[in-house]
């Protein structure tokens, strides 16, 4: 038997760095993806290569205990997805082997890196007879929600403190429409998108490598969170998450609350995921009603709240968020954990032609010295989710 697993990538519309707080998210799922073509085996062995020279082929066994490779070894990610099935009691009795493809642009920010470990599983659970989503019925099933938690929780065995929000979209994408996700428990929304509403995504050409550089960076973030609550949070007792923090009408009461009783990182720290949960909240709200200007208005304080209490930002993903505001964006963002990676605008579909030729004349041509690729901006479509194709038998 032989199949296809193909798993989108996402782009985060507003709703960053609050997953692993507990508040939700809005991000879609790509018409871009990863791309597992596997033939099944007897053996309990991934056996996988690629087309891209710098991912080195790679094979292991299907074993409780699977052990990392390096750090920074593109196998850890498939590792992870295995890893995270056995563990969740799975048993993975045949293997695949295989070639990994695909089209979302690594290291920007696009969650190449969770599609990657999307498609695994599928394949996995594909090649012992295991249906995804389905009805329940005499095959083994497990439930799309399941899956995502729990390979949000498996891809942590890359060494980052990552939330949910990647595996989740990833798996529930749905053609038009954008994802309230929210966590504790984990739980989707469709949201459609306006007809008219473009997302043009434009890389800041330098990395956001989740399993390198950024990961001390985002991980050192998420513990900046964790103190901030147990002070705040733990004021009156017992610690409560964010979630209950934020559901407190009187806001502005609370972020001088936690303005006293923080050091002034922590605050701003803080701050930031505060005012992002009510953002995301608001801008479902602006998706809803197709209110573009205030859809967009989000986004730049998403912006600048990452920018500047969050420090997320570069000074790139400034200039890009800039020139496409000034080029007529209704609003543009950096997405995903930032430190490199991408930024996304909104525009009314008229915009798109002359946002993408001021980014291009502006910020890609003096350093490329040629017209950016369509790899490093395009305009994304809010698409499908995770799935295998079978080939035959
Ligand atoms: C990365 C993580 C996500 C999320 C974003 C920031 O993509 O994998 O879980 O935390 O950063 O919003």
């Amino acid at each position: 038997m032989s199949g296809l697993a193909i798993a989108p990538g996402r782009v985060n519309l507003i709703g960053e760095h609050t997953d692993y707080n507990g508040l939700p998210v809005l991000p879609m799922a790509l018409d871009r993806d990863i791309r597992i073509e596997y033939s099944v085996t007897d053996r309990p062995v991934v056996r996988l290569d690629s087309p891209r020279a710098r991912f080195d082929p790679f094979a292991f066994q299907l074993k409780r205990s699977i052990e990392a490779a390096r750090q920074g070894d593109w196998s850890n990610y498939v590792r992870a997805a295995a890893r995270g099935l056995l563990e969740h009691g799975v048993p993975l009795e045949r293997g695949i082997e295989g070639t990994v493809a695909g089209n979302v642009p690594i290291a920007s920010g696009l969650s190449s890196s969770s599609a990657l470990v999307v498609a695994s599983a599928l394949a996995l659970l594909n090649a012992n007879g295991v249906e995804v989503g389905g009805d329940p019925g005499p095959a083994p099933a497990i439930a799309r929600l399941e899956l995502a938690a729990l390979l949000a929780r498996a891809e942590r065995f890359v060494g980052l403190e990552g939330g949910g929000m990647d595996q989740a979209a990833c798996l529930h994408g749905v053609a038009g429409h954008a994802l309230r996700i929210d966590f504790e428990p984990l739980r989707v929304t469709p949201v459609a998108v306006p007809q008219r509403w473009r997302w043009v995504v434009a890389s800041s050409l330098a990395r956001a490598e989740k399993s390198r550089g950024a990961r001390a960076a985002y991980n050192e973030r998420a513990q900046q969170c964790r103190e901030a609550l147990a002070v705040v949070g733990g004021a009156e007792g017992e610690v409560v998450g964010f979630r209950d923090l934020v559901a407190d009408a009187d806001a502005d009461g609370l972020l001088e609350r936690a303005r006293r009783a923080l050091p002034r990182v922590l605050f701003r720290r803080f701050r930031h995921v505060v005012t992002e949960g009510r953002r995301v909240a608001l801008a479902e709200v602006a998706m809803r009603d197709g209110d573009t200007r205030g859809f967009g208005d989000l986004m730049v304080r998403s912006h600048e709240s990452l920018r500047d209490d969050y420090e997320v930002s570069t000074p790139e993903l400034d200039e890009i968020v800039a020139v496409a505001l000034q080029a007529g964006a209704a609003g543009a963002r950096l997405t995903g954990a930032g430190f490199g990676g991408c930024a996304v605008a909104l525009c009314e579909a008229g915009q798109v032609a002359p946002v993408m030729e001021a980014l291009s004349a502006r910020f890609y041509e003096p350093r490329l010295g040629a017209s950016p690729s369509g790899d490093m901006m395009f305009a994304a479509q809010p698409s499908g989710g995770a799935r295998v194709q079978i080939a035959d038998g």
